[in-house]
């Protein structure tokens, strides 16, 4: 069955195409047209929808059977073969273009059929629209809106016109002259505001929103237009099949010869801003032969009149005239309309050339000199002004402010030209303000109390070079899908929702983001063009830059012109153009001309031109201008920001008011009947919107009624006591009554909702013949008393319910009683309870203050005390507690709170003991530290000291040394000399000794000699000549030995020397003197002097004792060891004062009595100068001898320092306080220097 099935194909030229399906192959699908001309394919699941019948149409698309934009689509097309050209989805019609006139389609036959009918009642019609929304009005007391919306050619004018003739042929009939009037607003404003193009020869190129005001009874008592952006740029320039404004075609083809020559009107093709479009005018067969030769283009003389229905240019010039009569424009009036229309050709015809010269600028062609002056005499300027307002641009300086210095700038020949362009467009955008303004002005206008708004403006744009119109356009486009999702999508489903329905949601896209990239206040791309307007130098590439770096940078919606799916659109440069993502599609921008048509100012000579004509009509063109150029660059008002506050203002209208869709649907691009481009309809129905309002009306209810506007409606129709009833109860009564299948409608919580045409149905059936109705109205009665006996079976059982409730209710009141008793009971002792519990816990933090106790040292025992103290009171408390029942609980507060503030006072108390403690220890244990820190340092200090003395004692020894050492090198020294001088006196006296020989031997010679001869001379009495021989006494060798020489020769040194020094004779004075000298005389020299005699008479004394002693007791006298006694025996030179030693040194040397030799005693002498000061002896056996001069002389060395060699001893030398420690040690007396 499945694979023959008859299914409706995605085709790229019809839309959709009927197929049956062949084959099911997993995500795809095998199918084969029907029509045979189309070929056999596969698609995908979603290019494939179900078909009903085909050739079955319905008025509204919710009634088939599948509801999909396949089954739409056909149903349109198969209406409009059959000049069925309205369709509804839902309340929204939609109307195909049927491109040609239908008869009785809007006669006033029909119109009266519509009238007061509900929708769905008759076929679908802009008329039932039009009905729709004045009963809406009426019913729900609320302005209404229609929006009219489809693109180019698609019939929105044509649709508008058709609403606005039916509301004032029904409403206005009183009004006398409202209906004309708004009616006559038509042609006038076509004329003025629509043109031909290639894709409508009667486009609208300007939005507009014409209100139809009603007074309080319903009757038109009004009508205002509100106009949005008329097309500038066609005013200068077209393409060539396009034309501009119908009224220029009107007054070549249509004005009277009287007019035309007094405008200087000929043919199109004169005038620069028409030759360059298409120069046919509209005519039909019958006015064609009206116009002239001269009249004609040579498009037309060639090719004849354009052809349409309801285009004429001859005989709408007479029609617009008499508009404008009617509106009240006066001859004059009129004229000065004509003037300036003509006069704008006139300014399109005024050429420039540049003007040779160091000025660079250019002036009016000779040959456009006519026309400059036929231009400016019909905008009432004068010519010469208009040539150089035309020419040169006035600047003023910035500083002088309105009466600074105005210079005149020369302009370029292409700023000339769009100077002209620019007045052109000025004067005639002005004038089109000014027709609107009289037409509105004309039509009268009492207290209106409502009213049904119809707006007809552009649809969504696109073409291959998209420019500032249709961004504006395609922005306005955006807003007003956004409204239509948020009416018909959002709206719905809410009310849905708030009605309690349960309808699954529609998704829909949010455009919010698109219209955000556009109009955000600080960054939209209305915003970057302004801010780019008011640059020194504007300059497109440089906004399309901004555009694309602060808007494109992650955002879908936003491209480059590359990423376009179009060749043409992809060569355009990135700073050329941008790509805007609408909801209907892309569109690329070309940016190039955005800067110029936002600024609509005109330069400020011009302006001050057209203010000061003497044209009155001109004059007030331009007398409420937003005067751009004296606001200046930074507070201009833009085309697109005057755009989007009309579009606000508009929306909020829109969002004020009831709204009614009409979707226009242009069937074919070709502009003929009964022609239908399948996907060119179902791309306009996927751009409007209507795709997705399908789908909630697959599921929704698109009709609804209130019960209170249901009762109102039909209670008339009803007997009274039928009248009687709820407004609920009678909408549920006769809904219920009717028959309906309960799925064709919901009851919400105000309305009733029904399943799409099922309100209709409803509608008929109600106001179907009496006999019908009597019908109805049996079941209803009928209805009614089912509906009583079931409320009253519902009652029954209710009361039983009820009943079973109350007993239920009472066990549940016994369960609350229980509960609140045992509460009560709970409330009375629970504190006591609770006091208890709490007093008693407060012994815990007894058992704490007992271990805190514990760890105290002092204050232990009281602090047990307390705490038993405070035991015992908490025990009282507990059994006042328990014995008094009346206690209350702040008694029990209390108690516990006293209790609480003396434990807590105990346990702070033993807190702090504990802390004291804590502390002292602490200090304790601190103190002991740094004592023993201190004694560390001290350690240390004196182990520093220790070794610096050691080190001070080492340096001491070794200069010790080192005196000892010079000092035995001096000794020496000087025994070397002594022995090389004794050596030499030696020779000396061995050569006298051998002399002395000599001579001796010669004189025994002689004397011999000399005996000789005496004896011989007595044997002889002879004589004996001369004496005997002396002889000398000399030395003998035995008394020169060399020791005897040098003592004698040292003796007679130290004689000498002591002879030099004693300078004082001492030898008289006595001992006591000597020693009184020593102790205290200051004479350094008279006391060395005594020191030394002093000295010598003890070794003389002692030499003496010595001589006299026995030998036993010598060694007991000793005054010194023997070694050092006997190295007295050696003299020496005395030393040469304290050259090499210091004055006080100390000695010690080891001395072995004889009586013990075995044990060594150890004798200290500390000699000051040459002569000892102190000395000790000590003994192994004995107590030490402590001797000190001036006291114990007798017993102490008597020797001078060189005298006992000490110094020459190698280690006898010792330090002062090695030695003085012993000396104290020994009880010694300190030592104070006689000197
Ligand atoms: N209901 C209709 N009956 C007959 N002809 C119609 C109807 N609607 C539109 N037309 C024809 O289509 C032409 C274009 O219609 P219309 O001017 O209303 O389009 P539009 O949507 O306003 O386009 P634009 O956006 O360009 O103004 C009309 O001139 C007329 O010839
Ligand atoms: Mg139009």
């Amino acid at each position: 069955m499945m694979d023959k099935q008859l299914v409706w194909v995605r085709d790229p030229t019809d839309g959709f195409v009927l197929a049956r399906i062949q084959e099911l192959m997993g995500e795809e699908v095998d199918v084969l047209p029907l029509d045979n001309k189309h070929p056999r394919r596969v698609c995908s699941f979603e290019d494939v929808m179900p078909a009903g019948d085909p050739a079955k149409d319905v008025d509204d698309n919710c009634e088939l059977m599948f509801l999909n934009e396949a089954t739409l689509l056909n149903n349109m097309v198969e209406r409009y073969k059959k000049n069925k050209i309205y369709t509804y989805v839902a309340n929204i019609l939609l109307a195909v273009n049927p491109y040609r006139d239908l008869p009785d389609m809007y006669s006033s036959a029909t119109i009266k059929r519509y009238q007061g009918k509900s929708l769905g009642e008759l076929p679908p019609h802009v008329f039932a629209i039009a009905d729709k929304a004045f009963r809406d009005m009426k019913s729900l007391k609320q302005s209404q809106s229609i929006i009219v919306s489809g693109e180019s050619g698609a019939g929105k004018t044509e649709s508008t016109k058709y609403i606005l003739k039916y509301l004032c042929d029904l409403w206005a009939k009183g009004a006398g002259p409202v209906e004309q009037k708004i009616l006559d607003a038509n042609p006038i404003l076509e004329a003025f505001g629509n043109a031909k193009t290639t894709r409508n020869n009667n486009s609208s190129r300007f939005g507009k929103f014409m209100e139809v005001h009603f007074s309080a009874k319903y009757q038109v008592v009004g009508g205002h237009i509100s106009h949005y952006l008329l097309e500038k740029s066609r005013i200068c320039t077209q393409s060539a099949e396009e034309r501009n404004y119908h009224v220029f075609y009107l007054l070549c083809a249509g004005a009277p010869q009287e007019l035309r020559a007094a405008l200087k009107i000929t043919k199109p093709d004169d005038y620069h801003y028409l030759k360059n479009g298409c120069t046919q005018y509209f005519t039909t067969p019958e006015s064609d032969k009206k116009l002239s030769a001269a009249q004609k283009s040579q498009q037309q003389q060639a090719r004849g009149g354009l052809r349409d229905p309801i285009l004429d240019d001859v005989d709408h010039f007479q029609a617009l005239h008499q508009a404008l009569t009617r509106v009240g424009l006066s001859d004059a009036e009129k004229k000065s309309v004509y003037s300036v229309v003509a006069a704008v050709l006139h300014l399109g015809n005024i050429q420039f050339e540049e003007e040779g010269g160091a000025r660079g600028g250019c002036h009016v062609t000779p040959t456009s000199e006519t026309s400059l002056a036929t231009a400016a005499s019909l905008l009432g300027v004068d010519s010469g002004e208009l040539r150089m307002a035309l020419v040169s641009r006035l600047m003023q300086s910035s500083r002088g402010g309105m009466k600074g210095t105005a210079i005149m700038v020369p302009l370029k020949t292409y700023e000339a030209v769009s100077a002209r362009d620019a007045l052109a467009k000025a004067v005639y955008s002005r004038l089109f303000d000014y027709i609107v303004h009289r037409i509105n002005a004309s039509i009268p206008f009492q207290a209106s109390a409502y009213y049904i708004g119809v707006l007809d403006i552009a649809g969504f744009e696109y073409f291959q070079m998209n420019s500032f119109e249709q961004f504006c356009i395609n922005y306005c486009n955006e807003k007003l899908q956004q409204f239509f999702n948020e009416r018909i999508l959002k709206n719905e489903q809410e009310l849905y929702k708030r009605e309690g329905l349960v309808v699954p949601e529609v998704r829909f896209s949010d455009n919010q983001d698109c219209i955000d990239l556009i109009e955000s206040k600080n960054h939209g791309v209305f915003h970057l063009l302004d801010e780019e307007s008011k640059l020194p130098k504007p300059e497109f590439g440089h906004f399309t830059h901004s555009v694309h770096k602060q808007l494109g940078t992650n955002n879908s919606r936003l491209q480059l012109p590359r990423s376009s799916r179009l060749k043409a659109h992809r060569t355009l440069r990135d700073d050329e153009g941008f790509l805007l993502r609408h909801f209907a599609g892309a569109v690329c921008y070309n940016t190039s001309q955005f800067i110029e048509k936002n600024n609509d100012a005109l330069h400020a000579s011009l302006e001050f031109l057209v203010q000061e004509s003497g044209s009155a009509l001109v004059q007030q063109l331009f007398q409420n201008t937003d005067n751009n150029n004296a606001k200046g660059k930074l507070n201009f008002i833009s085309v697109g920001a005057k755009f989007q506050s009309q579009l606000s203002q508009l929306m909020d209208k829109l969002k004020q008011n009831g709204t009614n869709f009409v979707r226009c649907i242009k069937p074919n691009s070709r502009m003929v009947g009964l022609a239908v481009e399948g996907s060119l309809v179902l791309t306009q129905l996927e751009c409007s919107g209507t795709i997705a309002v399908l789908e909630l009306m697959e599921h929704g209810f698109p009709s609804r009624a209130p019960f209170q506007d249901l009762y109102s409606m039909y209670s008339q129709f009803l007997p009274p006591r039928l009248r009687t009833l709820s407004p609920k109860l009678f909408a549920e009564a006769i809904v219920h009554s009717m028959g309906l299948s309960t799925a064709d409608y919901k009851f919400g919580i105000t309305r009733v909702f029904f399943r799409p045409g099922k309100y209709s149905e409803f509608d008929t059936m109600m106001r179907s013949d009496p006999e019908n109705l009597r019908a109805v109205i049996d079941k209803v009665l009928a209805w009614l008393v089912k509906s009583r006996w079931r409320r009253s079976i519902f009652a029954v059982l209710s009361i039983i319910k009820l009943k079973n409730k109350i007993v239920y209710r009472r066990q549940c009141l016994v369960t609350i009683q229980k509960a609140v008793r045992g509460y009560l009971v709970r409330r009375r002792h629970q504190p006591r309870l609770k006091g208890l519990a709490k007093i008693r816990a407060l012994e815990h933090s007894l058992k704490d203050m007992e271990s805190v106790s514990q760890q105290l040292k002092k204050e232990k025992d009281q602090a047990l005390k307390n705490i038993d103290v405070l035991r015992n009171s908490i025990r009282n408390a507990c059994g006042t507690i328990k014995t008094n029942d009346k206690i209350s609980r702040t008694e029990i507060d209390q108690l516990f709170a006293r209790l609480t503030k003396d434990i807590e006072v105990q346990m702070a108390t033993l807190q702090k003991a504990m802390v004291d403690q804590k502390n002292r220890e602490e200090q304790e244990r601190l103190r002991k530290i740094e004592a023993e820190m201190r004694a560390a340092e001290e350690a240390k200090r004196l182990e520093l000291e220790r070794q610096r003395q050691e080190d001070e004692h080492r340096r001491l020894k070794a200069e010790m040394e080192a005196r000892r050492k010079a000092e035995e090198a001096e000794r020496l020294r000087q025994e070397e000399q002594d022995r090389q001088q004794a050596l030499l006196l030696q020779q000396q006296l061995e050569q006298a000794a051998q002399a002395d020989r000599d001579s001796r031997e010669r004189l025994e010679q002689e004397r011999r000699d000399h005996e000789m001869a005496v004896r011989l001379a007595k044997e002889t009495n002879g004589h004996v000549e001369g004496s005997p021989p002396q002889l000398r006494s000399f030395p003998t060798m035995d008394t020169v030995n060399g020791e005897n020489k040098l003592n004698r020769s040292e003796r007679v040194r130290m004689q000498q020397a002591m002879q030099g020094k004693q300078k004082h004779d001492l030898s008289k004075w006595k001992y006591s003197e000597l020693r009184d000298t020593i102790n205290t005389s200051c004479d350094i020299e008279l006391l060395e002097a005594c020191r030394h005699e002093f000295h010598r008479r003890l070794k003389v004394y002692h030499a003496w004792k010595a001589k006299n002693a026995r030998k036993t007791t010598m060694n007991e006298q000793e005054r010194a060891p023997q070694s050092i006694m006997d190295a007295a025996k050696t003299p020496r030179l005395p030393a040469k004062g304290d050259v090499l030693g210091a004055r006080h040194r100390y000695f010690r040397i080891p001395f072995v009595r004889p009586a013990a030799a075995d044990r060594r005693g150890w004798w200290y002498a500390h000699f000051d100068g040459q002569y000892v000061a102190r000395q000790m002896e000590l003994h192994p056996d004995k107590a030490p001898v402590l001797l000190q001069s001036g006291v114990d002389d007798m017993q102490m060395c008597e020797l001078s320092l060189d005298e006992t060699g000490l110094t020459r001893k190698r280690g006898a030398e010792i330090l002062e306080h090695e030695f003085e420690r012993e000396w104290a040690r020994h009880g010694g007396a300190p030592y104070h220097s006689n000197r």
